[in-house]
Order: C-alpha cells, then structure tokens, then sequence
C-alpha cells in the first residue's frame, strides 16, 4: 500500500531532527512517502522513504518571490508532490488552473502528483459529491497523457473529515473511489481525512482503496507504527 505522510506546517528543526530519528525505527514494507514542510527537504531521511512535498510553485525557475519551483525540488530528490490540497485552495485561493499548471510543472520535471480532491459538508448534503470530484479531476487532468494519468495518484479526501475525527462510511468511501476509478480507470486512489489507528481496522477492509494520505497520524510515531502493523 502507498501511505502518504502529510506533515503540513509541523515540527521546527529540532522536532523534526527528532521525529527522522524515531521514524528510523519503523518497519515496514509499504510505500511511504513523507511530506514535510519545505524546509525539511534537505534533511536526512530514513532510506525506506521516499521523499515528497507539499506543494510546487507554479513556474519555472526565474523570478518568483517566495515560489520554489518543481526543478528546485527534483534537485531535492521530491518524487512526489501533493496538489490542490483543500487547504490550499481555501486558504491560498488556489484555483482549479492553478491545480492544473501545477500538474504540468510536475510532469515536466518527472515528479508524480497526489491531486488532492473532496467535498464539503454542504457540497455532500446537496448530493453533490461527483460533481465536485469529477469537475476537480477532469480540469486538473486535461491534457495529461494517458502514461501520466497512470502514474498520477488521487487522494480522496473529504474537507469535512480532515482534523474532525468524522469519516464517512465504508460504502460511501467504495462509491466514492469506484466513481474516481470510473474517471481514471488506471489511477492510484487513496483515501485521506481522519484515518487513526483506530478507526483503520474499519477502512482497512475496502480492498479498492490503494492506500491512504494520513495528517495528524503522520506526526505521531507510535500510532502510525501500529496503523502499519495492522494493514500487514
Ligand atoms: P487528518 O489526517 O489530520 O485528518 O488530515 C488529513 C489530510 O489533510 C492529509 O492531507
């Protein structure tokens, strides 16, 4: 299984140091790959990981003040780069083009995108939930090859699960993921939003699930060590 480590904007240097230390005594044999904040990157990393990011900027090397581009990241070794997280694009504005030219900067630099799509609350009592996800998938995805389509990963992650502890239920999250596949028949799907060590002995059997993207879990080493004993 994939599982996706989203730090967010967590653990200053020190933590951080600390936090490498005691990941180095996991094992494990899923793929993982960590996302720390940027200023991380350069740090050492335990050899079982893979390293990713949490954004791109959205041009080239040049001038852009603050922006750090998807060369810059390669140059880090980034594989991976999260998109179109729902905290970005509520909180930075990020818009559905945004989503998109950033897909292309990755692709043009050899880094695999987790595109990041969910609902709100209100988007899911409106009975909404596809049409959310299939206006955030087609317009970040238009133009991509169909090999890029297959390296692409999906993180399902719906806005109001992330940091409630509220996930919606088993049969929601298979029609939910059968509905994505249906769009992107050969794309990896992982489910993101409130998943714990507890709550992952109930997910855990949807076999259409091709990983998760954890958040708070990702922090905390001991939890996340019996997360992955569980989905042994
Ligand atoms: P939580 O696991 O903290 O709900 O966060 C999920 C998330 O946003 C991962 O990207």
């Amino acid at each position: 299984m994939i599982i996706a480590l989203n730090h967010k904007s967590n653990l200053n240097k020190e933590e951080y140091e600390k936090y490498i230390e005691d990941f180095s005594t996991i094992k494990t044999n899923h793929k993982m790959i960590l996302c720390p904040s940027f200023v991380h990157l350069n740090n050492k990393t335990p050899n079982h990981v893979i390293l990713g990011s949490q954004n791109v900027g959205l041009f080239d090397n040049g001038a852009h003040t603050g922006e750090i581009s998807a060369q810059q990241l390669k140059s880090y070794h980034v594989e991976y780069t999260i998109v179109g997280h729902s905290e970005r694009r509520k909180e930075e504005k990020e818009s559905l083009k945004d989503i998109h030219q950033k897909m292309q900067q990755l692709f043009q630099n050899n880094i695999i995108p987790i595109l990041c799509v969910g609902e709100t609350k209100k988007e899911r009592e409106a009975g909404k939930v596809e049409e959310v996800l299939e206006k955030e998938i087609i317009t970040a995805t238009e133009n991509l090859t169909s090999e890029e389509r297959e390296k692409l990963i999906i993180a399902y992650e719906p806005i109001w699960s992330i940091g409630t502890g509220l996930i919606p239920s088993n049969k929601e999250i298979i029609k939910t993921i059968r509905f994505i596949k249906h769009l992107l028949p050969n794309t990896k799907v992982l489910y993101g939003g409130s998943v714990t060590e507890e709550n992952i002995d109930i997910i855990k059997s949807i076999s259409i699930i091709d990983g998760y993207l954890l958040g708070g879990l990702s922090l905390k080493i001991e939890q996340l060590k019996i997360l992955l004993e569980k989905l042994n």
